[in-house]
């Protein structure tokens, strides 16, 4: 008999198909319902980029606005999510609070018991709605601030900023968060988002899908990522030294977080946009320190590994200048994240296969208990 193959990872192995997003990986390109995530993330509101994911088409103006009129209606957090986020230590990681956060809106979902297709997309659209201010309002708890309610007259990415720093910075830093967000919505069939429809296929519902897509995210080889880039940011501390760093780095076999991808081999489609963005903001609050620091990774990780970034690189140094605690970042991500999450859990359950896998057991062989 041959042995069964094993598909470590299932690295390479094609599960379903998808017509969300594209991924290719030759081109380094990345389209999100066809259109190119570049033109995307430059030329889109949020808003816009979720209508398309979730719906496949571009909204109508008439369509837009009666989205974005209920998208700015359920943005308030109800009493018992502001509870049990007050309930929680201020050392829990953000991570943590926004999985919490999630579970208690699946509780409270008055369609909790229900998987039909208008009440799931309904509440990815809550989902959206909310999670800038479970982000935002938990950042502030940990410096000791106050809520900041939501403003109606402000769109989606500008409430965001304005929910955690109590007022809307100028117009680059929105464009470049903006970007961020279109950016980090949606990515085909990575670890989170496999996660997600892992916990649909069974019949589960979309906030167990979406609580366990956080769960999968928060690791550093996928949106913790972002997270540790500052750290690593920190830890070398000043330009001069990322040369050494890397070489110990290196040396005792540590991964550079912000590097490789499993797909992309030949650089992440989203990082040029990203990358750009992040120099616009590290011009604009004048950080030449950081973009030196940036620089210099960058190119002594490729010089060294041949390895390049990946999109949570760039995202790492620009949340930071943005006033954004390093423990908010991959939350962003979730806030994000959630329009890719929300539409594959849909795509999931339109054509369901249960996803059960085999495994090859390598265990102890048949024995019997002692007599
Ligand atoms: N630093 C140092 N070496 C690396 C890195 C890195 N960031 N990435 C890959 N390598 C090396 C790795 O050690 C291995 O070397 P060898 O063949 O000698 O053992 C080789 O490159 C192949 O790497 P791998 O880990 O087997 O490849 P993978 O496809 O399983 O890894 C990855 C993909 C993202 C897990 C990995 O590149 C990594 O750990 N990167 C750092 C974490 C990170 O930035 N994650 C974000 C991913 S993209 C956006 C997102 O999901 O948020």
């Amino acid at each position: 008999t041959t042995e069964p193959r094993i598909f470590k990872g299932l690295a390479g192995v094609p599960v379903d198909v998808t017509a969300i997003s594209m991924v290719n990986s030759d081109t380094n390109s990345l389209l999100y319902r066809g259109y190119p995530v570049q033109q995307l993330a430059t030329r889109c509101s949020v808003e816009q980029v979720a209508l398309l994911l979730w719906d496949g088409e571009l909204p109508t103006p008439e369509r837009l606005a009666e989205f974005q009129l209920e998208e700015r209606s359920n943005r308030a957090l109800a009493p018992n999510v502001l509870r049990a986020v007050d309930d929680l230590p201020l050392t829990t990681h953000p991570m943590d609070v926004c999985r919490t956060a999630v579970s208690i809106l699946g509780a409270n979902d008055m369609d909790a018991g229900s998987n039909s297709t208008a009440h799931n997309l309904r509440k990815a659209r809550h989902l959206f709605a909310q999670l800038p201010a479970i982000v935002a309002y938990d950042q502030r708890r940990r410096h000791g601030l106050a809520l900041v309610e939501p403003r109606n007259d402000l769109d989606y990415t500008e409430n965001f900023l304005y929910m955690t720093f109590g007022a809307v910075p100028e117009p680059e830093v929105v464009a470049a968060f903006r970007t961020s967000l279109v950016l980090y919505a949606e990515h085909s069939f990575n670890a989170s988002t496999f996660a997600a429809r892992v916990i649909a296929s069974t019949l589960s519902d979309m906030h167990s899908a979406v609580t366990g897509a956080i769960g999968a995210l928060k690791g550093p080889l996928h949106g913790g990522a972002n997270e540790a880039v500052m750290y690593t940011f920190d830890e070398i501390g000043t330009p001069d030294r990322v040369a050494a760093w890397l070489d110990e780095t290196l040396a005792s076999k540590r991964k550079v977080m912000g590097f490789g991808h499993r797909v992309y081999k030949h650089g992440d489609s989203r990082v040029p946009t990203m990358r750009a963005a992040m120099v616009t903001m590290l011009e604009h609050f004048d950080r030449p320190d950081l973009l030196e620091m940036y620089m210099n990774l960058e190119e002594a990780m490729a010089a060294r590994t041949g390895i390049l970034p990946n999109v949570d690189y760039p995202t790492g140094p620009a949340y930071h200048v943005m006033g954004f605690d390093t423990e908010t970042f991959t939350p962003i991500f979730v806030a994000a994240r959630v329009i890719g999450w929300t539409a594959h859990v849909s795509e999931q359950l339109a054509a369901n296969a249960l996803i059960r896998p085999l495994s090859v057991y390598v265990g102890a062989a048949q024995r019997d208990l002692p007599a």
